[in-house]
């Protein structure tokens, strides 16, 4: 089939589901995915500088561009409406997002959503741990790329390990254990050598810990090609301390996983790179100022905010979405080795 005989993006059949009154399977694009996961993003700010997502002298949007806690509700609820199960929270760093843990109970509480989820670098989770799980979280993911405080600190430019690892004990502490995920973007000579160290951090921990690579999003100063480490390397890598199974465990992101052998963790890869997972897409983001994007790693959008901050009904917005499953393309494009970031928006703006 063409791209042009593609039939176009539609509703699927709603079916009512007894026992919740939640409508199942009602976003499909036209590739046949079912949409079921937003990635919300409440800002664009971040009290880091990541090397591998946006250079030192970061240009922040202006907070009048940035949606109301209450515009991302209503976004999350018509969302909901059409299906959407699981939504994650994402920035930049969305807990330095005033009132963040509002919004996560308000959509907690939303008809149909099953799981709210928060992806953070983990430096306020010591003043927000414990508000987050009050709040309805049950997973959170936190950043953690090295074990070296001298690294850590080269690597996120501004950030400290103490207080992320501070941040890590208080989400064990507040009771999200299990929940906790452990995200390490992988980058040759900057933290390869330290993948196994980091994943006995995680199991140790009772953790699950997810290695990615490094994805080609905006121009940050450095040649991707130069730090790319795949998934196959590390595997290998870690395959010399630990004993590990292909698992089916399914989180809904594109994580595919290992079982660590003699422990309850997994070990979870993403890799944009070495095995494309973009045909069991379930997902699209929101920005934080109201941009929908289809996919991660293209530049199509489509701008909700005019509809939220107009007078426009829910169903304005709802064929805005429908119109973004239209226009969601099978997969992204990414290559580390081209001049120049094809995808000119760095991973802050679009929330990961
Ligand atoms: P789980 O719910 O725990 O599976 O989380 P997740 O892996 O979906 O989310 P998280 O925010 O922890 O993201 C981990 C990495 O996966 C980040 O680098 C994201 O940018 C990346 N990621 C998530 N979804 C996609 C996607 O659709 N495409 C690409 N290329 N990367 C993605
Ligand atoms: N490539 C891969 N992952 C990235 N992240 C941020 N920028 C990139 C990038 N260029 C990760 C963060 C966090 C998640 C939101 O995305 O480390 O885990
Ligand atoms: Fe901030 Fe996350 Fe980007 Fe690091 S990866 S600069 S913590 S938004």
């Amino acid at each position: 089939m063409t791209d042009n005989a593609i039939p176009p993006a539609t509703f699927a059949p709603t079916t009512t589901r007894a026992d919740s009154q939640h409508a199942d399977g009602t976003l499909i694009d036209r590739w046949g995915r079912h949409i079921s996961y937003i990635r919300l993003s409440v800002t664009d700010r971040c009290d880091f500088r990541c090397q591998y997502c946006m250079p030192m002298k970061m240009k922040f949007l202006p907070k009048r561009e940035i949606l109301s806690l209450e515009e991302c509700l209503r976004v999350a609820r018509v969302f909901a409406e059409l299906g959407v199960t699981k939504v994650r929270i994402t920035g930049g760093e969305p807990l330095v997002r005033t009132n963040v843990e509002w919004l996560c109970a308000q959509i907690a509480k939303l008809q149909g959503v099953r799981e709210v989820a928060i992806t953070t670098n983990g430096s306020q989770l010591p003043r927000l741990a414990c508000k987050l799980r009050s709040a309805g979280i049950r997973r959170i993911n936190i950043s953690l790329d090295t074990l070296d405080a001298n690294n850590f600190r080269r690597l996120t430019r501004t950030g400290s390990l103490s207080v992320v690892l501070e941040g890590i004990e208080a989400a064990r502490a507040a009771g999200f254990v299990g929940g906790v995920k452990i995200n390490v973007v992988m980058m040759r000579g900057v933290n390869h050598l330290e993948l196994p160290q980091l994943a006995t951090f995680a199991i140790e921990r009772g953790m699950d810990i997810s290695f990615i690579e490094e994805m080609p999003l905006g121009d940050i100063g450095h040649s991707r090609g130069d730090t790319y480490y795949s998934a196959d390397e590390a595997l290998t890598d870690l395959r010399r301390i630990f004993t590990l199974s292909a698992s089916d465990f399914d989180s809904g992101g594109p994580a595919r996983y290992w079982k660590v052998d003699g422990t309850e963790q997994k070990i979870g890869f993403i890799t944009p790179h070495s095995h494309n997972f973009c045909a069991s897409c379930n997902r699209v983001r929101v920005t934080a100022t109201g941009g929908l994007y289809p996919c991660l790693g293209q530049n199509d959008m489509v701008d909700l905010r005019p509809a939220l901050r107009g007078e426009s009904s829910d169903d304005v917005l709802r064929h805005k979405i429908l119109q973004t499953m239209a226009i969601k393309p099978k997969g992204h494009e990414f290559d580390v080795y081209a001049d120049g970031a094809k995808v000119v928006r760095f991973m802050s703006a679009t929330g990961g």
